[in-house]
């Protein structure tokens, strides 16, 4: 190795002796290693800091305008650059390490980073059915291999945990988050930063995480990708921004802005979000990264004149660095010199960024993360399968059970298999998954051949035609039944029906919004010509989002919602269709009857006019009953729970305890997620008809009961005010609790 690899660590030394001590005595040791070594810095290798590039493969996004990329080699060699996305394995990772450390001159070593969403390697189950579980250990244990896998491959940085709140199905990004509600959303963003970054960021196993997209971009115009945002206060504050204040008070290290325009400003350049809020009031001491190219798109949004005016917006509006939009790296310098951004914006920008790499422990050892054994004894490794299975089971909703046709019972002949789904290794992969290898997943035909040899496949229809993957849309087949003969035949002679239907994997995610949620394809058509012949069907969903399925619904007997699920996916379907795991999981996200009804959400307002009224004078649809299919927090078991004995004990009302015995009476031990609901009956901001504030997930055993205690203190029974400002107000609440958010005890009680 060459002295110069060593060059970051002399430079601190020397740097930390130099007479600044004084100054930075009450300061904690990073910050005066970050400011020892800013006055080192000259502007260009400050700017070079605000820059990330691409990695030269797997693009994530457009690429950049002609002739903007300009020599990102040569940039990296004079450390024009602070971060590289989309590199990743240790021998790439350390090369371009080497570049920059050892031929630059400060050395300051780059970060690495990757959209590390649901695994890396193995992967868990898409982000939203990984909400369906509602399990927050196992959630943070799921994100904690992402980073054990990620980091084995050299990475320090991942964009995730999407925390964006959304209530739009249309939306194909809905799959990366944890659905519609404000309070699950947090709790669950928490428990996958914790999983990411550990308790000790300099260790070679934990990763900076990024609390994204800053801010709004769940609730785009009509669910279409990158398009408007404009929402009133109260539902920013109450909604949108809580998660990201709780990641920031939790010590993420990033949050990354959208791309979107929020009240007529894009998040890029939004210094009330940004530097009012963000920086301001909540103290953020992490760094901001833009979305890809967002800073760019603000000329096409019609806010920036050039890329010159883009660099001086984003920088004055607390951007820190600037993600493949060349802006920084063009103009940034020439913005300071011009006396258009102030130097202090720059230093602060660049302090934030090395106070991580400073906690990554990148200035000790810039190749701390590239240790090719680990990346070889770590990826794929036994333990991360089985908390892949673990994960994947407890995803899995149970829509309906009529009759009991769930769980099948293993001696079970003649079972007929219909979908393609059924027997590919790819789709239930999902969306978002670039450090995966292709074909990895353990289909649903493999899962269920472990249990019998009494399954037949017919493929019924091809449900996309042609190659898709992560940057190409997907194309549907629409037209195609040739394949329906061989499964309606198939459907006659067999005792039980498989159908496994529902959205490839590709279909959700970035750039795949939907203007009809039904099944896509003539999966509807084949659904029903099966059913013409046998209507003993399990209805198996794969799916990134919400669909309707109201046909289903009323005439299929069981449905189970199985969302992507991942590398195991086959093993965890087949365990929970023969009852080797009673099912679990309640929906994170409500489900509609019909696309008109979206978006559609449990904890709306009452209008002045909730009805129902026998003249047509009041909220409703002439067409459509306003309750949805399905909704928030719903999910059955193969087994039954009772709620009874709700309690409110308030002696301390700092605290109030509510409590409500739930029993298992059916005959097979099952987990339930209890829930419970506040609704703050007059408030000075009117508030929800319901809103969550509390759950539990436990296992009881048949005929076991357990009285289940949640507690309440002002932090869930207050409101933002439309100034922002957090306030609690006396009066009437109903407090509900119950195992979903429609069917509830209630129980009146006055805060005083
Ligand atoms: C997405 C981000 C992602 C980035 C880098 C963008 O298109 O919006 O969420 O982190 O690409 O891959």
């Amino acid at each position: 190795m060459k002295w110069i690899i060593f060059k970051p660590i002399a430079v601190i030394l020397l740097l930390a002796l130099v007479p600044n001590q004084k100054v930075f005595g009450q300061l904690d040791e990073i910050q005066t290693k970050v400011e020892a070594l800013l006055k080192e810095m000259t502007l260009a290798e400050k700017v070079g800091q605000m820059n990330q590039y691409s990695g030269f493969w797997d693009a994530t996004g457009p690429s950049p305008r002609e002739g903007q990329a300009k020599d990102k080699y040569g940039h990296l060699k004079s450390g024009m650059v602070g971060s590289v996305l989309n590199v990743r394995g240790v021998e790439n990772v350390r090369k371009m390490q080497e570049l920059v450390v050892e031929e630059s001159r400060l050395g300051i070593p780059l970060i690495f980073a990757l959209d590390v969403i649901h695994g890396h390697k193995t992967l868990f189950p898409i982000p939203l059915g990984e909400a369906a579980s509602w399990d927050l250990e196992a959630i943070e244990k799921s994100a904690r291999i992402g980073a054990i896998e990620a980091s084995a491959e050299g990475l320090n940085w991942t964009f995730a945990p999407m925390i964006d709140i959304s209530r739009d199905a249309r939306w194909g990004r809905v799959m990366e988050g944890a659905g519609e509600d404000t309070y699950l959303g947090t709790r669950i963003g928490l428990a996958r930063i914790k999983g990411f970054q550990g308790d000790d960021l300099s260790l070679n196993n934990t990763i900076a995480a990024t609390a994204k997209h800053f801010a709004g971009y769940g609730f785009a115009e009509a669910g279409r990708e990158y398009n408007t945002v404009d929402i009133g206060t109260s539902t920013l504050y109450n909604v949108i921004l809580p998660p990201f204040k709780a990641a920031v008070d939790a010590n993420v290290k990033s949050v990354m802005n959208s791309f979107n325009v929020l009240n007529g400003v894009p998040a890029t350049a939004n210094k009330f979000l940004q530097r009012d809020i963000l920086k301001g009031e909540w103290d953020f001491k992490g760094f901001v990264i833009s979305d890809w190219g967002s800073g760019l798109e603000m000329i096409d949004h019609g806010f920036a004149s050039d890329l010159e005016h883009v660099a001086e917006m984003a920088a004055n509006a607390g951007s820190d660095m600037d993600m493949e939009s060349y802006a920084f790296i063009s103009h940034l310098q020439k913005n300071v010199e011009d006396g258009k951004v102030d130097i202090k914006v720059i230093d602060d920008a660049v302090a934030r960024i090395l106070r991580v790499k400073f906690e990554l422990g990148l200035f000790e050892d810039p190749y701390r993360y590239c240790d090719a054994k680990r990346e070889k004894d770590l990826l794929y490794h036994a333990d991360h399968m089985e908390a892949a299975l673990d994960m994947a089971k407890k995803s899995i909703v149970l829509l309906k059970n009529e009759g009991q046709v769930l769980p099948l019972n293993k001696a079970q002949k003649k079972i007929a298999v219909i979908g393609t789904l059924a027997d590919d290794k790819n789709s239930p992969l999902g969306n978002w998954r670039l450090g995966s290898d292709d074909n990895t997943a353990i289909s649903v035909m493999e899962g269920l051949k472990k249990y019998t040899d009494q399954i037949t496949f017919a493929e019924g229809a091809e449900l996309v035609v042609g190659h898709v993957d992560f940057v190409n849309e997907a194309k549907i087949n629409t037209t195609d039944k040739s394949g329906f003969a061989e499964a309606v035949a198939l459907a006659k002679e067999s005792e039980v029906v498989l159908m496994v239907l529902g959205e490839h994997g590709f279909q959700s995610g970035e750039g795949r919004s939907r203007t009809n949620l039904d099944l896509p394809g003539v999966q509807q058509e084949l659904l029903e010509a099966v059913y013409e012949v046998n209507k003993n069907i399990v209805l198996i969903l794969m799916n990134g989002r919400p669909l309707t399925i109201p046909w289903a619904d009323k005439h299929v007997p069981a449905i189970l919602e199985t969302w992507q699920l991942g590398t195991q996916s086959g093993n965890a379907i087949a365990s929970v269709l023969f009852g080797d795991y009673n099912p679990s999981g309640k929906l994170p996200m409500t489900f509609p009857r019909s696309i008109g009804q979206v978006p559609i959400y449990y904890n709306t307002y009452s209008t002045g006019r909730p009805g129902p009224k026998d003249i047509v004078f009041w909220s409703h649809y002439s067409d459509e009953v306003n309750t949805p299919l399905y909704p928030f927090g719903y999910g059955l078991s193969y087994t039954k729970f009772e709620y009874s004995d709700l309690q409110i004990n308030d002696s301390d009302p700092t605290k109030v305890e509510v409590s409500v015995v739930v029993k298992n009476t059916g005959d097979r031990a099952g987990e339930e997620v209890a829930q419970l609901y506040i609704q703050d009956k007059v408030g000075s901001v009117v508030r929800p008809v319901k809103e969550l504030k509390g759950f539990d997930k436990f296992l009881l055993k048949a005929g076991e009961s357990k009285t289940v205690k949640f507690t309440l203190t002002d932090n869930e029974l207050g409101f933002y005010n439309n100034q922002g400002e957090f306030v609690v107000e006396p009066g009437d609440f109903n407090i509900m609790v119950g195992p979903n958010s429609m069917e509830l005890m209630i129980k009146s009680w006055v805060k005083k």
